[in-house]
């Protein structure tokens, strides 16, 4: 019995030159530090402008987050984007079904504790104001044309990456947004009308903040809290 062919041999391992651009040094700190400066200005916009957002600005930004990398690239996401009044107001009813419940019976304290400093509650207005909502399910598996299934690998550490490279490209293009998780989410699956393999991760409103939103004031860990050097 032959062994399997390994990489590079297996005729499915098709390298082509990587595309790296090496930058001075200088440049490189430049980039650094303008990336920063401008992360930092990232807030979870809790209050959104009803200002139309030029879609194509907004596809961008979904390509940039399906260049993430992933388990096996098998890319496990979906983003649905919603724009239809009615259809956001479906979603906004149901979330706030739900989280109407869970503020008012199923959070336990510590939990209610830990979000009084953000100023949260059951009224969900950024899910009607914003233009688009897109919510991002975690594809647990292919399936492939036959019906096979195709199994993912790290769905979740993968959708994790690569809604945050969604998060930080509309920034970047000049837009708000909310990671928002409702809990229990699994209503969306049924008012978009999405396949058993696709479980809602996240719901992200995107576009404009309304002109007098405020954020609450955060800190952020310094750095010497969240890194170890060795
Ligand atoms: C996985 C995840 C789930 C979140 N869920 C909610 C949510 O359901 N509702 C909400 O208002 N904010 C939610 N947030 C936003 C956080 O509260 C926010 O990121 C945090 O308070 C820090 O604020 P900043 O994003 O302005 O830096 C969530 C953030 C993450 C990463």
């Amino acid at each position: 019995m032959t062994a399997a062919p390994t990489p590079p041999d297996d005729p499915r391992y098709r390298p082509v030159p990587l595309d790296f651009v090496r930058l001075p040094e200088d440049e490189m700190r430049r980039r650094a530090d303008d990336l920063l400066a401008d992360m930092r200005r990232r807030r979870s916009v809790r209050r959104f402008s009803t200002e139309p957002v030029p879609r194509d600005l907004v596809a961008t930004a979904l390509e940039v987050a399906g260049t993430a990398p992933s388990g096996a690239h098998k890319q496990p996401w979906r983003f649905v984007v919603v724009t239809d009044a009615e259809l956001k107001a479906r979603i906004r009813a149901a979330a706030e079904e739900e989280e109407r419940d869970f503020y008012r019976a199923r959070a336990p304290q510590h939990w209610l504790d830990a979000l009084a400093p953000l100023g949260t509650d059951e009224v969900k207005t950024h899910l009607t104001d914003a233009p688009y909502v897109i919510v991002m399910f975690k594809v647990r598996h292919g399936v492939q044309p036959d019906g096979a299934i195709e199994k993912h690998y790290y769905a979740t550490e993968s959708c994790g990456i690569a809604a945050g490279f969604l998060i930080a490209a509309l920034h970047r293009v000049g837009l708000a947004t909310l990671p928002h998780t409702p809990s229990p989410m699994a209503f969306l699956s049924e008012v978009l009308g999405r396949p058993a393999e696709e479980q809602p991760f996240l719901v992200l409103p995107v576009g404009y903040p309304a002109p007098d939103a405020e954020v609450p004031d955060l800190g952020r860990k310094p750095l010497d809290d969240i890194v170890v050097w060795h």
